[in-house]
C-alpha cells in the first residue's frame, strides 16, 4: 500500500508562528512535525510515500526531507497543492501516484503513540472500501465527529456545535481506489473546500466504510493547545524509553 501525508494549509490557527513557516516545519519536542506522520507509516510498513504541501515553504520540505533516506527510504515523491482547496482536493493530486492501489492517508499534523501496523498490513488486502479510526476526545467539536447507531457509523458531521458521540475522527484514513472518483464527485463546503468528511460519508452511505477504536493517545497538533499537548506527550514518551 502506498501512503500521501497531506502537509499544505495556512496553519492559521497558529499564527504569528507560521507567519513564515509552513505548520508541518515547526518543531514538536524534538523532531519537525513532519517527521512523525512521515514516521507513522514508516512504521506500519508504507515505504512508498507522497508528501502534498502548498504555500510558500514548499521547498524548504524537498530541503529538510531530501530523499527521505533518514527514515530509511529510497526516496520522496511530492506535490504542490495551489490555493486553499481543503483536504480532499489536495488528495486528489496523488491519483497518478497511487496507480490504482489502496492508500493510506495521515494528515501532516496528527501525531500517534502506538503502530497501526496490523490495520495497514490488513486493509492493504482489502479490495473494495475504507477505514477510519475514531479516538475520544475532550472536545469532539474541533474534528469529524461520528454519530454511531450499535456497532455501525451512520454519518459523520465536520466541526458540529452539537456532536453526536464523544469520538473525533482522526486524521488517518485508509482507501480503495475509488476514492478518486468520489472526490471528482464533490462539492465544495461552506468554507469552500472539499472536505475529507464528505468523502468518508460517502463509504458510509454507501456501506463501505469500517472503524477501529485507536490504542494508545492521538493528538492533532493544529492549535496552540494541542501543539502545546503534542510537546508533552512526546517528552513524556521520550522519557519512557
Ligand atoms: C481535519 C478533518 C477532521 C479531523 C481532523 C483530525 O480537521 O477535517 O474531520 O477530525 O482533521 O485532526 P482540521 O484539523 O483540518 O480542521
Amino acid at each position: 500500500m502506498k501512503g500521501v501525508i497531506l502537509a499544505g494549509g495556512m496553519g492559521t490557527r497558529l499564527y504569528p508562528l507560521t507567519k513564515i513557516t509552513n505548520k508541518h516545519l515547526l518543531p514538536v519536542y524534538d523532531m519537525p512535525m513532519i517527521y512523525y506522520p512521515i514516521n507513522t507509516l514508516v512504521k506500519a510498513g508504507i515505504k512508498d510515500i507522497m508528501v502534498v504541501t502548498g504555500g510558500n515553504n514548499a521547498g524548504d520540505f524537498l530541503r529538510l526531507l531530501g530523499n527521505g533516506k533518514e527514515f530509511g527510504l529510497k526516496r520522496l515523491h511530492y506535490a504542490y497543492q495551489e490555493g486553499e482547496g481543503g483536504i480532499a482536493q489536495a488528495l486528489s493530486l496523488a491519483e497518478e501516484f497511487a496507480e490504482g492501489r489502496n492508500i493510506t492517508v495521515i494528515l501532516g499534523d496528527n501525531i500517534f503513540e502506538e503502530t497501526v501496523k496490523k490495520a495497514a498490513d490488513d486493509f492493504s488486502k482489502v479490495r473494495t472500501g475504507a477505514k477510519i479510526f475514531l479516538k475520544e476526545v475532550s472536545e469532539p467539536q474541533r474534528f469529524g465527529v461520528p454519530e454511531i447507531k450499535g456497532r455501525k457509523i451512520i454519518r459523520i458531521e465536520e466541526k458540529p456545535e452539537k456532536p453526536k458521540s464523544k469520538y473525533a475522527v482522526v486524521g488517518l484514513y485508509m482507501y480503495d481506489n475509488g476514492v478518486f472518483d468520489i472526490i471528482k464527485g464533490l462539492k465544495p463546503s461552506g468554507r469552500n473546500e472539499l472536505e475529507i468528511t464528505d468523502v468518508n460519508n460517502h463509504y458510509i452511505q454507501k456501506g463501505l466504510m469500517e472503524y477501529e477504536v485507536l490504542p494508545g493517545w492521538w493528538t492533532d497538533a493544529g492549535t496552540i493547545e494541542s501543539l502545546y499537548k503534542a510537546n508533552t506527550l512526546i517528552s513524556e514518551l521520550r522519557g519512557k524509553k
